[in-house]
């Protein structure tokens, strides 16, 4: 697979999903331009996570299509160019850092290369508990393991599922360092928050509530078009003008 195929690195169309009577996903459709960080805002239950795994192709909407690098998903081509940190810890709890990290680079595809897996534990500042195993770190340290996890093998498009829950402020501004050169080498990111103090790091955001995108754009525009000074104050005008629930 060439990896540079497409324009945009993620496009969403017309996307529906239900969980049984739930409509998760409502017709929702998006674009994001490679080597970009979108900022997918919304409160719990706004359908964030459901539009993350649907783009990555694990799970199949009722209706619409998503492509990932100019590829429609699921493409299994395109998982060994993308990377996923999920909303919950996902790791084996009885294998230590390390072995977690080259767990992952392995599934995505890469050979055993120790120098990638040191590079991705040092970003994530564990170097000092590349042994330890998982279930022994705090909360934080194992969000910490799954960012490792999501970025070893140097995907070109990242979802982060609320990366920063639980991370410690000076370790989340070395993160947003981290994502601006992934930005630079063209690496593109998705980030979702229910939290707005992080959004104006995104170069475009979606603000998105009962599973449609209620208005999109940079922050700048975002609290220009709605006339406000914070971004909480904009989503919930926004929200006003939207569909109800
Ligand atoms: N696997 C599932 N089974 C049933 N309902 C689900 C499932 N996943 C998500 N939902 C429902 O879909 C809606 C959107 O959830 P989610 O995408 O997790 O929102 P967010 O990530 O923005 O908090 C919620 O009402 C949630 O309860
Ligand atoms: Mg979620």
């Amino acid at each position: 697979m060439n990896p540079m195929n497409g324009r945009c690195a993620v496009e969403v169309q017309a996307v529906h999903k239900h969980f049984g009577r739930v409509h998760a996903l409502r017709g929702l459709s998006l674009q994001i331009e490679r080597g970009t960080t979108y900022g997918l805002l919304g409160p719990n239950g706004a359908g964030k996570t459901t539009l993350i795994r649907v783009i990555m192709g694990l799970i199949a909407p009722d209706s619409g299509e998503t492509h990932v690098l100019g590829h429609r998903m699921p493409d299994k081509d395109v998982m060994a160019h993308t990377g996923y940190m999920t909303q919950r810890v996902a790791l084996y709890e009885d294998l230590t850092v390390y072995q977690n990290v080259q767990f992952f680079a392995v599934m995505a595809g890469l050979a055993h290369d120790r120098r990638a897996i040191e590079e991705a534990v040092a970003l994530v500042d564990l170097s000092a508990r590349m042994d330890s195993r998982v279930r022994e770190l705090s909360g934080g340290m194992q969000r910490r393991v799954s960012l490792a996890c999501a970025l070893v093998h140097r995907p070109q498009v990242v979802m982060l599922d609320e990366p920063t829950v639980g991370v410690d402020p000076q370790l989340r501004v070395q993160f947003w360092d981290h994502f601006r050169r992934l930005n630079q080498e063209g690496v593109t990111l998705i980030v979702s928050s229910h939290v707005m103090d992080e959004a104006e790091r995104c170069d475009r955001l979606g603000f998105i509530r009962h599973g449609v995108l209620l208005a999109e754009g940079s922050a700048a525009e975002l609290l220009q078009r709605a006339g406000t000074e914070t971004l909480e104050q904009a989503f919930l005008h926004y929200a006003e003008q939207g569909p109800a629930a």
